[in-house]
């Protein structure tokens, strides 16, 4: 028989111990939810609060390359690829498959599964949330480009026509998740969050380099309906967003005023980038502005007609 004093400690040490099992318990509960699968191959679960934050707001973007490239591509959306990565979300409005040279069909469809790769790399890290309703009509894309071209044109501008249109349309995205993750990436705590978004950020950064160099090779090729060069649609649709983002110039077209390339040297500027061709950054909110279309990320629209998801888009639309 113990003590009263050592059964006391006895029955602490059980409380304890059963404590301890059920917190065990709870963890393994944890782990076990889909984001968490695999603890040992998730690093990502072990990641703080704002790295989370910051990994999963690119997944709106992503998800818009993905349904982007993957349409106009393939003719069908991420729900004919892996429905799963889906996560539910509602099939996006307006996708079609883009008439296209072979040569340009050809790059798509790497960027359709590019971004694809993209989803999957920030799924198996953080929990994300399922594709936002996307708009990715040919009305949107028309819209944006009557904006930028403050003009009404007609026809309606559309991505889907021809191979100009769609590399110009292309021109709209990955430039601004590429923002986007350099914005980010100083705010990273974690090595781990920070390969990741080092691994996005070299892939969506080629993207844009090749859209732009495709561009550049057609710089003063006329919109035949338009007698706009495409050159400076560029600069117009670099200037929107410059007026959307309103945090000065973070955006430059294929051709720059003299003094503005690189080194203050060259007018062709193939890639965009500061006085020291570093790329430019942007902050969520920056970039929430551009893809409302509406320069205000408390107001949705544009590409995302119920706004974006995830805690710090959410946060805005409070
Ligand atoms: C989708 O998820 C289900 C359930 O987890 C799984 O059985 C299936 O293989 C997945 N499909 C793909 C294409 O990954
Ligand atoms: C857009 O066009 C209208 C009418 O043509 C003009 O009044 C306005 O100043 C233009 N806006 C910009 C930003 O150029």
């Amino acid at each position: 028989m113990g003590s009263p004093a050592s059964t006391a400690v006895a029955a602490v040490v059980v409380v304890l111990l059963c404590g301890a099992s059920a917190r065990a318990q709870d963890m393994d509960k944890e782990w076990a939810r889909p984001p968490y699968r695999g603890f040992f191959g998730a690093p990502g679960s072990m990641l703080p609060q704002s790295d989370v934050d910051l990994l999963e707001f690119p997944l709106n973007l992503e998800y818009l390359e993905t349904e982007f490239f993957c349409w106009s591509a393939l003719g069908y959306g991420l729900d004919a690829i892996d429905a799963n990565l889906t996560g539910g979300g509602p099939p996006s409005i307006g996708g079609q498959s883009a008439s296209l040279t072979p040569f340009v069909r050809d790059v798509a469809t790497q960027f359709c599964y590019q971004e694809v790769g993209h989803l999957r790399a920030i799924k198996q890290t953080v929990r994300g949330f399922p594709r936002p309703l996307l708009d990715i009509s040919a009305a949107n894309f028309g819209k944006i480009i009557e904006q930028a071209l403050n003009a009404t044109l007609d026809p309606p501008f559309n991505p889907y026509e021809n191979s100009v249109n769609f590399l110009i349309a292309s021109y709209i995205i990955p430039y601004v998740g590429l923002t986007g993750y350099v914005g980010a990436n100083p705010k990273l705590l974690t090595p781990q969050a920070r390969k990741l978004l080092a691994g996005l950020l070299g892939v969506e950064s080629a993207q844009d380099a090749v859209i732009r160099t495709l561009l550049y090779e057609r710089g003063m090729t006329r919109l035949a309906s338009y007698g706009v060069g495409v050159a400076e649609v560029t600069a117009h649709i670099s200037d929107l967003r410059n007026a959307l983002g309103r945090r000065g110039v973070k955006d430059e077209g294929l051709v720059v005023a003299p003094g503005q390339g690189p080194e203050g040297v060259t007018v062709g500027n193939v890639i965009a980038g500061d006085h020291l061709s570093l790329a430019y950054d942007r902050t969520p909110e920056e970039i929430l502005g551009i893809v409302y279309g509406t320069g205000n990320p408390t107001q949705h629209g544009g590409f995302f007609p119920q706004g974006a998801d995830g805690r710090i888009a959410r946060g805005f639309l409070v």
